[in-house]
């Protein structure tokens, strides 16, 4: 397996509160990766400090063949334009319309000037998620399923290789929740992206993603493909996936 991302006894602690313990994993390259666990647990945390805006106590983390833990901002700058973000709650500009928050990220960090390749870019894009010709909408005339995706092509922008996804479909209803996983799937499918996904959205992780990372309380307890999961001997790991399932059913 090529690693895209690589972590080594990651920990971080916030005071005596010890969020991260030991935590090492491996990202299979153009993956679905899901990362589950109940609420608090360090989900967030690790993957801020997988792309570098939360330092860890200990632990390194690689992209690719480099080690990324205690680089120099200027030399993580350019590397983290190979990541994308979708956070929780990753709000729009909403001074901005939805085509100017789009044109942001190649004006501001890829320098783009040529006003015609940033407009056929962004109409591109907005047609590849399914919202062709919002340009002029301000985020405010948006649903929240539409503004999510706006977000996600915002993220796409900088043709990431690895899109980090936090809990894309929390506060959807169960429809626009399957569009956003689906929109997971077409990024990574189509456009060969690494999706790093946090989701609490059990059934959605078993379907989409190749591999899960189940963290409790900071440590992974189980870790690998879907399939293995449902074998694992952890009663915190079975008893989540029954109950996620289970709700599936009533
Ligand atoms: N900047 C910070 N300073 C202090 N404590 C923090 C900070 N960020 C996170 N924490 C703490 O770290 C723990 C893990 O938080 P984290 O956001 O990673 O949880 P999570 O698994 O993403 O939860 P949720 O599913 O609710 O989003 C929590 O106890 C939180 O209070
Ligand atoms: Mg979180």
């Amino acid at each position: 397996m090529n690693a895209v991302i690589r972590t080594e006894k990651l920990s971080k602690s916030f005071g005596e509160n010890r969020v991260l313990r030991d935590v090492s994993l491996s990202i299979p390259e153009k993956s679905v990766y899901a990362i589950i666990g109940q609420s608090g647990t360090g989900k967030s945390v690790l993957i801020k400090t997988i792309i570098g805006m939360t330092a860890p106590d200990s632990g390194r983390v690689w992209f690719k063949d480099t080690e990324l833990t205690y680089l120099h901002r200027d030399d993580l700058a350019p590397i983290r334009r190979s990541f994308g973000y979708s956070f929780q709650n990753a709000a729009l500009f909403d001074s901005m319309t939805v085509g100017e928050n789009l044109a942001f990220p190649l004006i501001e960090a890829l320098h783009i000037k040529n006003s015609r390749e940033i407009k056929k870019r962004v109409a591109e894009l907005l047609e590849w998620i399914e919202l062709p010709g919002i340009e002029s909408k301000r985020p405010e005339e948006l649903s929240g399923g539409m503004r999510k995706r706006v977000g996600v092509a915002r993220a796409l922008m900088m043709q990431p290789e690895v899109l980090f996804f936090d809990e894309p479909t929390t506060g959807l209803d169960p429809v626009l929740s399957e569009t956003i996983n689906n929109l997971v799937v077409r990024v990574n499918k189509e456009l060969g992206v690494t999706c790093v996904m946090i989701t609490h959205d059990i059934p959605a992780a078993f379907r989409i993603a190749g591999r899960i990372a189940f963290l409790d309380q900071g440590f992974i307890i189980a870790e690998g493909a879907p399939a293995d999961l449902v074998l694992s001997d952890k009663q915190m790991v079975k008893d989540f996936i029954r109950i996620s399932f289970s709700e599936l059913q009533t």
